[in-house]
Parts: C-alpha cells; structure tokens; sequence
C-alpha cells in the first residue's frame, strides 16, 4: 500500500502543524486531480461515513486503497461508521485509523479496538463529537495514538466551527505533556498521542486551535473551495504556526510544539 509508512519515515520526520485535507470536498469526479493539488498536505484525511452513524455516505474501502494509490502521503482516516470493530482492521494497512467512542460499547471496547488496531501495525484514533466528554480517553490516553476532537457534528464539510471544544483540547494537551513531557529530543511523534482537530476549521479559526495544543489540523472546505489548494494550506500551517505564538512559549502545553 502506497500510503502506508514505516514509522521511521512517518510523522517524526515532519514538525507540528500537520495540516490533513479532508477529500470530502474535492470533486469525487476527478479525485485524482484532487489529490495531486494538495501536495503541499501532511497527511490526507479521508472521510469514510455509512450513513447510520451520520446522516450522510461517503465511501469506503475501495476508494480509499484509490486514493492510496494515488499519493505518497499518510492516509488518515476518520471511520464515521457503526460497528467498527467489525470495519476497521480493514483500513489498518493506512497510516492511522480513527474511529468514534460513541460508536462503540464503552472505554474498555475502545482499548479493545485501539489494541486490535496497534497490533494490526496502524496508529489507532479516537474521535469524539462535540457533546461527548473527554474525560474516559483522557484516563486512558496511552493507549491511543490520536485523539480526534470534532469541532462540529460530523456529517457534512462546511460547518461552522465549534470555539467551545477547545476546552477539550486543553485537557487533552495537558494530559499529553504530562505523560510525555513538553520538551521532545528527537521530534518524533511516534509514542506520544497527537491532538486532531476536525471541522471548520479555516484561516481564521486554526490558530485559536493550535494555541489550545491541537497538533494534526483537518481542513476540507478552507482548502477546496480555494482558488489554490496549496496555497490555503501553506496559509493554514502558518496561521497555525503563529497560534504556537513565540510569546506563549512558556505556557502550560507549548514546548512540545517548538518540534
Ligand atoms: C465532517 C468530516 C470532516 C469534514 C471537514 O464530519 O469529518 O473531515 O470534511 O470539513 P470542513 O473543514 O469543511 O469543516
Ligand atoms: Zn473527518
């Protein structure tokens, strides 16, 4: 699988902000073209919903061995399905795979999976939606690599943000730097658990975010709606970039993100 890294090659050589376009809103008709356009990404988010879990259907599997195809990017990607326990060790030859803790029983499932999904040699995410709390992942945050917090309702590209989640992110970050330590030697993502950020998220809103600690930024609409995608993402990680301000330094989360 084209998409699939070794850990080594993975995000360690890359610095936080990650900005994942999500292909949801590229034109399905010419999805290759749309992927060659945002080459400037991290990673590639794909957006896989089955129209129980959200009230909308996206694509699954074979699309996204599609796109797989088509890039040398990771493959992020964003199980909005019920039942994943059953669907998920399907995508684990992409770089990571999230999947939703409303969707499943309860913590203990969700370590179930996330262990499944580690020993299937992917990254195992949580997502959680705007309603839900935070605080069962964060007891729990070693046994996931990504913790996806949606800034709207999952469903459907171009929502509004939701400022209201970043407290989520905060306590998320804290706990992070706690386990991990805000200071990291050797730039490597690898073992820490990263902080993803999933809906409207834009120019204007990106770097409230990254000041909250949000390491991975998915944005669909502030990227294909652009007139140059590239461009909108070199302007995402900056604005970003900026949210990591040099005069918060000091504060609670930041050291970590000077990687
Ligand atoms: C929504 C999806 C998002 C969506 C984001 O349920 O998970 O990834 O594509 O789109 P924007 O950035 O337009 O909010
Ligand atoms: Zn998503």
């Amino acid at each position: 699988m084209t998409s699939r890294l070794e850990p080594s090659v993975g995000v360690s050589a890359q610095v936080a902000p990650l900005i994942a376009p999500s292909i949801l809103s590229a034109d399905f008709a010419h999805l290759g073209r749309d992927i060659d356009a945002v080459s400037h990404a991290d990673w590639i988010h794909v957006d896989v919903m089955d129209g129980h879990f959200v009230p909308n259907l996206s694509f699954g599997l074979p699309i996204a061995q599609a796109v797989a195809r088509e890039t040398q990017l990771p493959l992020d990607c964003h199980l909005m399905i019920d039942d994943p326990e059953r669907w998920a060790p399907d995508y684990a030859d992409f770089y990571s795979v999230t999947f939703h803790a409303e969707a499943v029983d309860d913590i203990d499932a969700a370590i179930a999976l996330a262990r499944t999904l580690r020993a299937a040699g992917t990254r195992a995410g949580i997502s959680i939606k705007p309603k839900t709390p935070v605080d069962e992942v964060l007891a729990h945050l070693e046994e996931f690599d990504m913790v996806l917090v949606m800034s709207v309702e999952p469903g459907f590209g171009g929502q509004k943000f939701m400022p209201e989640v970043l407290t989520k992110v905060r306590a998320l970050r804290q706990r992070a730097d706690q386990i991990w330590g805000k200071e990291t030697d050797d730039d490597s993502a690898d073992g820490r658990c990263l902080i993803e950020i999933d809906g409207g998220i834009s120019a204007d809103t990106i770097a409230s975010a990254a000041e909250a600690g949000v390491d991975v930024f998915v944005a669909g609409s502030a990227v294909y709606k652009a007139d140059s995608p590239n461009t909108a993402i070199d302007e995402l990680r900056e604005n970003a970039r900026a949210g990591y301000s040099p005069a918060d330094r000091g504060s609670q989360h930041l050291a970590g993100h000077q990687r």
